[in-house]
C-alpha cells in the first residue's frame, strides 16, 4: 500500500467511526414522548381542559378536517355516554325523521347502506354505525402538542360543512 492509499483508508475509517457515533446518539427518557416527562411513570401532569362543550342545540359546528371526514361532535355528550344496546341517545336526535324535528343534522345516506353487501338498507340504519363515538368524537379546548400544518382542499364549496360519501365513494373505481 502506498502512502496515498493508507491516507485514504484511514480517512474512510475515521468517517465510519464518526458516523457510528452519530447513530449511537441517545435520548433521555424525558425526551422521547410528547408529554416531556419520564415514560416510566404514569403520574403525568395534565393541563386543565374543558371537555363539555355547549349543550346540543346551542353549539357551533366544527369545520370538517377534510372532505368527507367524520364531523366532530360540536356539543357536550354529558349523560349520553356510554352508548349501550338499550340506550343510544344519539339516534334519538340524529336519525333523519328526528333530526328535522329537533334541528339536528341528519345522519347521511352512507349510514343507511351496507358497504359489505353493497346494499341499500332502505332507511334502516346499518348496525355497524350504532356506536357513533367510534368515529365521531367530542373536542377539548387543549392546545395541540404539535402544530398541524395540514390544509385541506374541498372540491365542493360546502365540503367543509357537509358530507356526501355515498355519492362519491366509487369515484375513480372501475
Ligand atoms: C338532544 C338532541 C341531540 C342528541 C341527543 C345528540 N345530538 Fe348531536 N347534534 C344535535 C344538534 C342540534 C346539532 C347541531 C349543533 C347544535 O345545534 O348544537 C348536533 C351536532 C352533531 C354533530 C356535528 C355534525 C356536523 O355536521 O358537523 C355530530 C357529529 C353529532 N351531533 C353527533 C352526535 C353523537 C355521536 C351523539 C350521541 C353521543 C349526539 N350527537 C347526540 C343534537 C343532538
Ligand atoms: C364507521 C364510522 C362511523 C360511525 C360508526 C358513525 N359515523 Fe357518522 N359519519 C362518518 C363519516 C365518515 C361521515 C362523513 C362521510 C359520509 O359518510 O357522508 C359521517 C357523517 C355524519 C354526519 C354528517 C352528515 C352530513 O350531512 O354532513 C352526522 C350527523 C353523523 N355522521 C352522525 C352519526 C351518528 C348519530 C352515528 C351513530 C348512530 C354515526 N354517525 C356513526 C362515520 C361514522
Amino acid at each position: 500500500m502506498n502512502i496515498k492509499k493508507i491516507a485514504l483508508a484511514s480517512l474512510a475509517t475515521a468517517g465510519l467511526i464518526f458516523l457510528g457515533c452519530k447513530a449511537g446518539q441517545s435520548y433521555g427518557e424525558n425526551e422521547i414522548g410528547l408529554r416531556k416527562s419520564t415514560l416510566f411513570s404514569e403520574e403525568v401532569k395534565v393541563t386543565k381542559y374543558d371537555y363539555n362543550g355547549k349543550v346540543a342545540g346551542e353549539s357551533e359546528l366544527i369545520e370538517r378536517a377534510f372532505e368527507n371526514a367524520p364531523p366532530m361532535i360540536s356539543h357536550s355528550v354529558e349523560d349520553m355516554l356510554p352508548i349501550t344496546k338499550e340506550n343510544n341517545s344519539c339516534t334519538s336526535c340524529h336519525l333523519p325523521e328526528m333530526a328535522e324535528a329537533v334541528g339536528a343534522i341528519s345522519m347521511p345516506k352512507s349510514h343507511f347502506y351496507d358497504f359489505r353487501k353493497k346494499k341499500d338498507l332502505k332507511g334502516q340504519m346499518d348496525e355497524n354505525r350504532f356506536n357513533c363515538v367510534i368515529c365521531h368524537t367530542t373536542q377539548v379546548n387543549a392546545a395541540p402538542l404539535v402544530e398541524n400544518k395540514f390544509a385541506p382542499d374541498f372540491r365542493k364549496e360546502n365540503g367543509n360543512a357537509k358530507s356526501n360519501l355515498l355519492d362519491v365513494v366509487n369515484e375513480g373505481v372501475n
